[in-house]
């Protein structure tokens, strides 16, 4: 029995291209999908949480954002800069001791228009500059292939992921990677969140959302797009690199029935099969779970297989699993549960858990229920791709950040993952989200603050742009030396 964690244990951060490199319409980058998210740096909170969960997106602001050049109300154009900050910024997260940094390439930095045949060469030179400062540093890299930003061309001109022929241009661009970066890579995700289509579909398979095209039937055409996609990625990439390590991922939303009640147990083993199963089975196992084809034929979907399709998800299952892990939620029949915000999702209020200051109710005990559910189901090595806690955070005059809430959320996620792996799980590696601050994907706010980083801009992009270190980054640093014993 195992008392701990593994010795070459990967403690780490995350970030996205979308949420963190800026430099838009710099070194020959394509404009992208996520480029085209609006928000008004001068809405309040209210105003933001009302958008984000009421109208995120639309083909109006879409049609807009097309002809705007400039990054007034396009916090995804501006990030954080990393993209002129990347030697300072891994350089703090070496410091830290991470082992692992995971980001995504943009598609657009590397194919502009997404379907041309050759790569940017400016974008490829700043990832082999960036990726080898992470190796510097002391990290190996976890590359997310696609982290929600596709060229807008795609979608202008294909209509993106309901299209087939993406799928081929998806897979030219994945082939670049293995090329061309294949050598400073350690581990491969080919789309994150992998579910997120059918919760968020702008972000995951570029439809807008509350659009009358945008129907159940549109959305699982996408996905079954991307599930050929990710199967042949996953194949190209093994043929291409022996031993390469590719996985999947999904946004796992862990559910508890509200009560004893039947009705609750089985509204929540559908909501795991509908909202997680579904996935992970397809990505691991390489066939559609029996559970959705009652689901299809009730909700008249039908989905557009070919000849040969199911040899490819069969040839292309995934050698290890990953997760983001924020929150969890119940499962009920009762139309009037009490709701709260959840990722992605507008989740069943738990009466027993606190809700962060975004409502996401934090759950250590759901993410080690989480790991010994998946690791039995599959027996794959797991991966807690993304996990932590969005808040507001003050920069003292001094120059510090005092962030005890966030330490507290930190321990008490790394003691049940270490009681996890005590229960026997196979888990390689942990990488927190927004390792150093980046723009929150949901609301598109500077404000909703994950990092162990501090990074002094605001919702408008105004601010100095300096980092400085939270208190959570020392508690970080002395988790890593102390491979997850010292949580004090
Ligand atoms: C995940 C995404 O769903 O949640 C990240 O992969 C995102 O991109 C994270 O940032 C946290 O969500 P938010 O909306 O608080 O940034």
């Amino acid at each position: 029995m195992k008392k701990g964690f593994d010795k070459d244990f990967l403690w780490g951060g995350a970030i996205a291209a979308s949420q963190a490199d800026g430099a838009w319409n710099v070194g020959g980058k394509g404009l992208d999908t996520q480029d085209c998210r609006y928000l008004d740096g001068s809405w309040s909170h209210e105003q933001v949480e009302l958008k984000h969960h009421n109208d995120p997106f639309s083909r109006k602001e879409f049609e807009a954002a097309l002809k705007d050049n400039t990054d007034t109300y396009y916090p995804f154009r501006r990030g954080i800069d990393f993209y002129h900050h990347y030697t300072e910024d891994l350089a703090m997260m070496g410091e830290m001791g991470m082992k692992v940094f995971r980001t995504s390439a943009c598609w657009a930095r590397l194919f502009p228009n997404g379907d041309e045949s050759e790569p940017n060469e400016e974008g490829i030179a700043y990832y082999r500059d960036m990726l080898s400062e992470a190796h510097k540093n002391g990290m190996k890299v976890f590359l997310t292939m696609l982290h929600y930003d596709i060229p807008v061309h795609l979608v202008t001109e294909y209509g993106g992921w309901k299209n087939r022929k993406v799928i081929d241009f998806y897979l030219n661009y994945c082939r670049t990677l293995y090329i061309r970066l294949g050598d400073l890579v350690d581990y491969w995700l080919p789309f994150n969140e992998f579910n997120a289509g059918r919760f968020s579909p702008w972000d995951g398979v570029c439809l807008f959302p509350n659009d009358p095209e945008t129907t159940d039937n549109e959305i699982f055409k996408c996905l079954h797009h991307q599930f050929i996609a990710q199967a042949k990625c996953v194949k190209m990439g093994h043929e291409l690199i022996p031993g390469a390590k590719i996985g999947g991922m999904i946004a796992r939303f862990c559910t508890y029935p509200a009560t004893c009640r039947p009705e609750d147990a089985l509204q929540a083993l559908q909501d795991d099969q509908y909202s997680n199963w579904f996935y992970t089975d397809v990505m691991a196992r390489g066939f559609y779970p029996e559970y959705m084809d009652r689901y299809f034929e009730r909700f008249n979907i039908t989905i557009p297989w070919e000849n040969g399709d199911q040899e490819i998800l069969k040839e292309g299952t995934v050698d290890f699993l990953s997760f983001s892990y924020y929150f969890s939620q119940v499962s009920t029949s009762d139309q009037g549960w009490e709701k709260t915000a959840g990722n992605l999702v507008m989740a069943n209020k738990n009466p027993y858990l606190k809700s962060s200051e975004w409502g996401w109710q934090m759950d250590p005990i759901g993410l080690r229920v989480t790991l010994n559910q998946m690791y039995d189901r599959y027996h794959l090595p797991l991966f807690v791709a993304e996990n932590g806690l969005g808040t507001s955070d003050v920069l003292e005059p001094d120059g510090t950040i005092h962030d005890p809430y966030r330490i507290d959320y930190f321990r008490t996620h790394v003691q049940a993952m270490k009681e996890a792996v005590i229960d026997g799980v196979d888990l390689i590696g942990y990488t927190w989200w927004g390792i150093i601050d980046v723009v929150a994907c949901g609301p598109l706010t500077m404000d909703k603050r994950y990092g162990l980083i501090y990074v002094d801009l605001d919702n408008s992009g105004k601010g100095t742009g300096k980092r400085y270190r939270k208190d959570s980054f020392y508690w970080y640093k002395k988790c890593i030396a102390s491979n997850g014993e010292d949580l004090n």
